[in-house]
């Protein structure tokens, strides 16, 4: 997998500069900024259609009814976060904060219907190592597909943690590493080559060479779950989805 902007000595053709996972903020949102134009087709085609029910599952099992503010975190094109408001009570005000204005636009079109005006999502652009809000403003913060391209994974837990209400609960909904042996053998080729492949085709190079590449250098569910009890999380408990390829770990503020 190339890691940075070097010639091959062999053909000349230059690899694509990667961006190192949690170093470069700039350049990850450089990054998303440049497919957010495909990002939805290429998220349903790469994953045929299981992103949605990861979405939705996670919802359904973060809410325990009666929230009145919730955050969706590097929100993207909108889309966990519009699950979020099917399914909460019409009271519950709704964020979206994503630091990439590509994605926020489109997320911003989703909502600029009139079936979206009596309750509108607030889109903000911020960034997730420094939220623009007080400490204990949530009642639910949700991460889906981002923490893991943050600069400092720590650092975002422990914002996050910073702005959840006592009692309130953190979900990340990730990319995972499937723990079972044959399942990796049949799942590896096609993650690392063949979907990076597909990403170039339609979208970017760079970003869908770094998408496994960050999979590949992010913690495992149980590291993952380490680092959020560290952080200050208790009751923090996870499940594989799909083969252990995405995973939901939840956790409520102490
Ligand atoms: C793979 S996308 C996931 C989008 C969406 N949550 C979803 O479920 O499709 C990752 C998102 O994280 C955002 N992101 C990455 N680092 C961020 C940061 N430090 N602060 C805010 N957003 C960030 C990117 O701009 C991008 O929109």
């Amino acid at each position: 997998m190339p890691q940075d902007g070097t010639v091959n000595p062999e053909n000349g053709k230059s690899t694509p500069i990667v961006p190192k996972p949690g170093q470069e903020a700039g350049k990850i949102r450089a990054m998303f900024d440049s497919i957010a134009f495909r990002y939805d087709l290429l998220n349903h085609l790469l994953s045929g259609g299981t992103d949605i029910a990861w979405r939705r599952f996670a919802v359904k099992h973060l809410l325990r009814g009666g929230e009145k503010r919730v955050l969706d975190l590097a929100c993207g094109t909108g889309d966990l976060a519009l699950e979020l408001k099917r399914r909460t009570d019409p009271r519950c005000e709704i964020l979206g904060v994503d630091f990439s204005a590509g994605m926020l636009r489109l997320a911003h079109k989703k909502t600029a219907t009139p079936a979206h005006q009596d309750r509108p999502i607030h889109w903000l652009q911020g960034d997730g190592l420094r939220l623009p809000f007080p400490d204990n403003s949530f009642d639910l913060v949700t991460i889906a597909f981002g923490i893991r391209n943050m600069e400092s994974l720590d650092g975002a837990l422990e914002e996050i943690h910073r702005v959840l209400r006592p009692g309130g609960r953190l979900g990340i909904l990730e990319f995972s590493q499937p723990e079972n042996r044959l399942v990796r053998t049949l799942y590896m080729p096609y993650f690392l080559h063949v979907l990076p492949r597909i990403g170039a085709l339609l979208s970017q190079r760079t970003a869908y060479l770094y998408l496994p590449f960050s999979v590949l250098h992010f913690p495992d569910r149980f590291e993952l779950a380490k680092k959020m009890r560290q952080s200050g999380y208790g009751r923090v408990r996870h499940c594989p989805l799909t083969l252990g390829i995405a995973a939901l770990h939840m956790g409520d503020k102490k």
